[in-house]
């Protein structure tokens, strides 16, 4: 198995953020949000979500759209990102229902037990230490919180990195296509993942792999 290689934690230049969002990351948010409506289909009216390291904001604007009773906070590190994410937000009919804020995770200010469903997609492979992730999953939801978590699944080499590069951006400007292929080696695989949860005392959460390219680990947090 092909060592990670990690990727720098925050992707905030101008160049790079206008790239992601205006990316089309259609596919991979579908994939995300789809699962969520199947596994969590009891959802009440009502409630708070949380999504870390929501970059752009597509997912957080979609998951409002889904929920119409839920208030959605949205959490980056990436000040250019939430420019981008307000920016989309302004031009949808959620805007009062979702909140984009400033944050670093693991950021202790932020109130403990207070989201319904924490979601993330995307972040876990920026982080240097990924308990990061799972601690702040753990400190951010409510008992018996609805959580998904999804990313890349790091290949066994860098050819089949390359393979997934040519498969999926082959026509993607080559800041993406090397961003890509960058946050695929920087990817934990399932086995790994799996130890992180187990560490994190999250191990009720079950992860399966959902395409060729990601896993995708979900359930409640104890009651
Ligand atoms: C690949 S983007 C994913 C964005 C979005 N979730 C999506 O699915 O398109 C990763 C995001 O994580 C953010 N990030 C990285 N480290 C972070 C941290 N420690 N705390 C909060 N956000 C972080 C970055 O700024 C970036 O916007």
């Amino acid at each position: 198995m092909m060592k990670r290689r990690p990727e720098p934690e925050l992707m905030d230049s101008e160049a790079q953020t206008l790239a992601y969002a205006e990316a089309d990351f259609d596919e991979a948010n579908s994939l995300f949000v789809d699962n969520f409506r199947h596994r969590f289909n009891k959802l009440p009216g009502n409630g708070r979500m949380a999504d870390l390291g929501c970059g752009p904001g597509d997912i957080a604007i979609r998951m409002a759209t889904l929920y119409p009773g839920w208030n959605i906070s949205g959490l980056d590190a990436g000040e250019n990102m939430l420019k981008r994410a307000n920016e989309s937000l302004a031009n949808s009919a959620v805007a009062s229902r979702v909140d984009f804020r400033l944050a670093y995770l693991p950021d202790p200010s932020l109130p403990a037990g207070a989201w319904h469903a924490v979601i993330s997609n995307s972040l876990l492979h920026h982080l240097p230490d990924p308990q990061v992730l799972w601690d702040s999953v753990a400190h951010l939801g409510t008992a018996g919180a609805a959580v998904q978590v999804m990313d890349l699944m790091r290949p066994e080499s860098e050819s089949e990195a390359q393979q997934l590069i040519d498969l999926y951006a082959a026509d993607a400007p080559d800041i993406l296509r090397e961003d890509f292929y960058n946050s695929l080696l920087a990817a934990y695989t399932t086995v790994e993942v799996s130890d992180q949860l187990m560490k994190a005392g999250l191990d009720r959460l079950k992860i399966e792999t959902v395409s060729d390219r990601h896993w995708l680990v979900s359930g409640r947090l104890a009651n």
